[in-house]
């Protein structure tokens, strides 16, 4: 199918009304604030299309020539549920194939090429849907200077679509909040996730997952944690000369992608930090569980969306990625080095610190 299947519609200019709607629909319903400078609301629809087998993914790229303005600050979805499993949203510099819409199951976490921010979507396993606001001065700034020449929507589907009509709508919207003047800060991601598997009959089985940072200083500002059915704890911190900064704690309610808001405002991460994960797991089966995408395998994952100089449009061209295989015990292993030394003592506190209370405590 062509460009024509893809209806973008956009209001610019009708400032007046875009605030009473924007009023209706978000200020007045949230306590986040929006800033004034947003004058466009930028719809973007998924059609209504065919999908021949369960699980398919399908994809829809917008030129963002075609938006109007070019500082992306904030999105919100409007998802038909009973279709769609996840919604998730990129811009990229360029993308695996010439089509506008196509089944991207094969390029399933690469189908950006180049420049690219995937930002969090929807999720039908998440209890909230809030609109997305980037901070006052965090924006994304489109078009080829920045290397960001196209916006992907992909849709994952649960159940085939044999007859796309009798569908109540189309499956999904996505509203993009736009600004004509760009802003201080760019947007990007750190995410963390692990590989291997959970043995079989562990009551207490932890997979870790360490990183040093060696990009430029960045702030922290929200983040999403992520487990299946078998996690008990998720923690992350930020390790700076010997003290560890606590980003989160907490038990990960099955599946979602909930995002959180950074307390206190955010965290920064410098040169020479190291990024720790740490995900716990009960697994009293007979069998392992290995770490993988599938709807049995389980994750540790932990999203750090952080601020940086938007002028520094080379710094991070894409999330930086963080991984660990379940089976090495990274934050504390037996030739420990002085880089992890405080890792140790991490753990340490830890088990010491665990009473089964406490774990009762941290995972209500
Ligand atoms: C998307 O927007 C169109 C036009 O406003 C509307 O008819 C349709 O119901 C919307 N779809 C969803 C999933 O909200
Ligand atoms: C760690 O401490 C030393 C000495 O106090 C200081 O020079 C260095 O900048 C610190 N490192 C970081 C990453 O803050």
């Amino acid at each position: 199918m062509g460009k024509e299947a893809i209806d973008v519609n956009w209001c610019l200019g009708k400032i007046a009304l875009i605030l009473i709607v924007m009023c209706l629909t978000y200020v007045c319903s949230s306590p986040i604030k929006i800033s004034s400078d947003v004058v466009s609301n930028t719809k973007i629809q998924m059609p209504r299309i065919r999908a021949e087998t369960p699980d398919a993914y399908m994809c829809i790229a917008v030129p963002v020539t075609d938006l109007g303005f070019s500082n992306l600050v904030g999105f919100k979805f409007d998802v038909l549920e009973e279709v769609a499993h996840h919604v998730a949203m990129a811009v990229c510099e360029d993308y695996e194939t010439e089509q506008r819409l196509w089944d991207c199951k094969s390029g399933h976490g690469h189908i950006c090429r180049g420049r690219s921010i995937t930002f969090g979507g929807w999720d039908r396993r998440s209890k909230h849907h809030p609109d997305t606001v980037f901070p006052e001065d965090v924006g994304v700034q489109l078009g080829k200077d920045f290397k960001l020449n196209y916006l992907i929507v992909q849709t994952h589907f649960q159940e085939p679509i044999l007859d796309p009509d009798s569908l109540r709508s189309n499956p999904a919207n996505i509203t993009l909040f736009m600004t004509q003047k760009s802003r201080k800060y760019s947007y990007q991601q750190i995410l963390f996730h692990s590989s291997g598997y959970i043995p079989a009959f562990s009551e207490d089985f932890k997979a870790e997952i360490a990183c040093k940072w060696r990009g430029a200083p960045v702030n922290v500002y929200e983040y999403s944690a992520h487990t299946h059915q078998y996690g008990q704890l998720l923690e992350g911190y930020i390790v700076r000369n010997n003290t560890a900064i606590l980003v989160t704690k907490e038990k990960p309610q099955g599946k979602s992608h909930d995002t959180t808001k950074v307390k206190g405002g955010t965290i920064e991460i410098r040169p020479g930090d190291t990024l720790a994960v740490r995900c716990t797991y009960k697994n009293t089966g007979p069998n392992k569980v290995n770490f993988g995408l599938g709807e049995s395998d389980e994750m540790c994952n932990l999203a750090l969306t952080f601020e940086y100089d938007a002028k520094e449009i080379a710094a991070f061209p894409e999330s930086v990625k963080c991984s660990g295989d379940a089976q090495e015990k990274v934050w504390c292993p037996r030739n420990a080095g002085d880089q992890v030394g405080v890792l140790c003592d991490l753990q340490q506190a830890a088990y010491n610190n665990m009473a089964p209370e406490d774990v009762h405590g941290v995972m209500m």
